[in-house]
């Protein structure tokens, strides 16, 4: 089973797909995290981010994946272990040009179908209920207005960037979501049958038992 969590940047999905997986026993499948880990490997290789020829070879000798324990998810770029690395402003900054590129695209969509093949899964991303998985038994597409979501992405990163303004967050979010929507390859759409959810104005625990109340129905089948 495949339960497909979209949505923009802060519009909670990372936390209700973890809440989730973690309730169902299900994978949790974090496709931002890997196209993230392709650009960190990129930068770290010196290679030219423009070059998709460049980018496509090195999709082809990079293994991108995912270990789970009880301290969370961890992610491995050929081994080395780049949870905390994939988050830096740099890598935030440069992730397009990996998810711009149409043939590092169709690569990783095959990876994330290759990584979901053996378990449930809990995916989120921007394309998981249109390209990756449409056929997914339960989609949902997460929301929130733009004020909202910087508001939570500030109160995340403050403690650790203080130089950062509020402002600030709310211009990388709103060029962000230009990117993300207005992008030639899987661009980020609400797939026809996924469940819109706008939690501007609800907790994290209330979109939880939303969401929850309308799986149960179909795990009990
Ligand atoms: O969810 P995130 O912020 O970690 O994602 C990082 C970037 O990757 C984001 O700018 C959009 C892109 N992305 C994508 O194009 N397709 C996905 N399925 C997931 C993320």
């Amino acid at each position: 089973m495949v339960i497909a969590i979209d949505g923009p940047a802060g519009s909670g999905k990372s936390t209700i797909a973890k809440m989730l997986a973690k309730r169902l026993g299900f994978k949790y499948l974090d496709t931002g995290a890997m196209y993230r880990a392709l650009t960190w490997r990129a930068m770290q290789k010196g290679i030219n981010l423009e070059d998709e020829h460049a980018l496509c070879r090195l999709m082809d000798q990079t293994t991108i994946d995912f270990q789970s324990s009880e301290d969370g998810l961890f992610i491995f770029v050929d081994g080395t272990d780049v949870t905390k690395e994939i988050r830096l402003p740099s890598v935030t900054n440069n992730v397009h040009y990996i998810s711009d590129t149409r043939n590092v695209r169709r690569r990783m969509v095959e990876l994330q179908q290759k990584l979901a093949s053996d378990a449930h899964v809990v995916a989120e991303g921007r394309d998981i209920g249109t390209v990756v998985f449409p056929r997914a038994e339960k989609k949902f597409f997460l929301d929130a207005n733009i004020e909202e979501r910087a508001k939570r992405r500030y109160t995340e990163f403050k403690p650790s960037e203080s130089k950062i303004s509020l402002d600030d967050v709310s211009r990388d979010i709103e060029s962000r979501d230009r990117r993300d929507t207005t992008r030639i390859n899987s661009p980020l759409t609400r797939a026809d049958d996924a469940i819109y959810l706008d939690t501007t104005k609800l907790t994290i625990d209330e979109v939880f038992t939303i969401i929850l109340g309308d799986i149960e129905p179909v795990l009990k089948k």
